[in-house]
């Protein structure tokens, strides 16, 4: 509760992309993690290891084997839904890491040979650093509404974890409606959402809200950043999110390495295809 209210001091005084990077590097001098972190100069994959501010930034913690860990989990998590549904991350052509922060899952695609594996982020930073650090992805930056610069069509699979978490209802269904543009027909969509599991976490009218089916936005001023919080009934996503979409499966509190997320996956309805495209900067 005092976290909330504090959020909300900071939204109203318009200091939260400062506050969060505050939280972010004080959070990153944490000494605990410091002394892990020391056994971690390189990791296992031979990639290098982002800052602790980044580390803070995408997992919500400065430690490094957390941060692995986390990534083989949720990329053994998307290997595991799409064989159970028939597809292979091989066979995709090209794939879209969407919200891909420092690379946490975009760095266990190394031995994909025949798959292009591309990655984007609000925060250009961390973008940045993928380019930088992760030699077989190709990144960039967008805004935080769409459009984004990739050609209609392009990807056999976009998955974005952890990200629908952090925007308001709008921007969500704005970029439900640009990935319909960047998939083809049957092409996939993986999200992992806030769902029934947050249910204690909400006040009475946010509860109320969510299961009436709604969903359910916290500090929508801060969309896009952590502060931001969204969660997701079932009843919701089946009927308003993904209305362009089937659903081709539904794990509750399946995303590992995202835990206690929901897990689901999507296939995009055939459709009239809206032509937007615009420069990634
Ligand atoms: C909690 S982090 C998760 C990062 C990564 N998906 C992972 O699982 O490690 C959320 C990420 O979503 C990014 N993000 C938020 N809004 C976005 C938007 N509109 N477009 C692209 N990325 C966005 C943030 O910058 C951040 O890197």
């Amino acid at each position: 509760m005092l976290i909330e209210r504090l959020g909300s001091v900071v939204e109203t005084l318009h200091l939260h992309s400062f506050a969060l990077s505050v939280y972010q590097r004080v959070g990153a001098l944490n000494i605990r993690s410091y002394l892990r972190n020391r056994g971690f100069r390189e990791a296992p994959d031979g990639l290098a290891i982002p800052p602790a501010w980044m580390l803070m930034a995408v997992a919500g913690s400065a430690e490094a084997g957390a941060f692995l860990d986390g990534g083989r989990k949720a990329a053994q998590s998307i290997r595991d839904i799409l064989r159970r549904n028939g597809s292979q991350m091989e066979d995709l052509g090209a794939i879209l890491d969407f919200g891909c922060g420092c690379g946490r899952v975009l760095r266990f695609w190394k031995e994909l040979r025949r798959t292009e594996i591309h990655g984007a982020d609000y925060n250009a930073r961390l973008a940045q650093w993928c380019r930088n650090n992760i030699p077989f992805v190709r990144v960039g930056s967008n805004e935080l509404m769409p459009p984004v610069a990739y050609p209609d069509a392009m990807f056999g699979l976009i998955y974005a974890l952890s990200v629908f978490t952090h925007l308001p209802e709008h921007v969500q269904m704005a970029w439900m409606s640009e990935f319909r543009r960047i998939l083809p027909s049957g092409g996939l969509l993986l999200l992992s959402l806030h769902g029934a599991h947050y249910l204690p976490r909400l006040h009475e009218a946010e509860r109320r809200r969510f299961l009436d089916g709604q969903a359910v936005t916290r500090h929508s001023r801060s969309a896009g950043m952590n502060l931001c919080c969204a969660f997701h009934p079932e009843d919701w996503v089946r009927k308003k999110l993904a209305m362009d979409f089937e659903v081709v499966d539904f794990v509750p509190e399946g995303a590992l390495g995202n835990p206690r997320q929901d897990l689901w996956l999507f296939r995009r309805k055939p459709g009239v295809l809206p032509r937007t495209y615009l420069p990634l900067h």
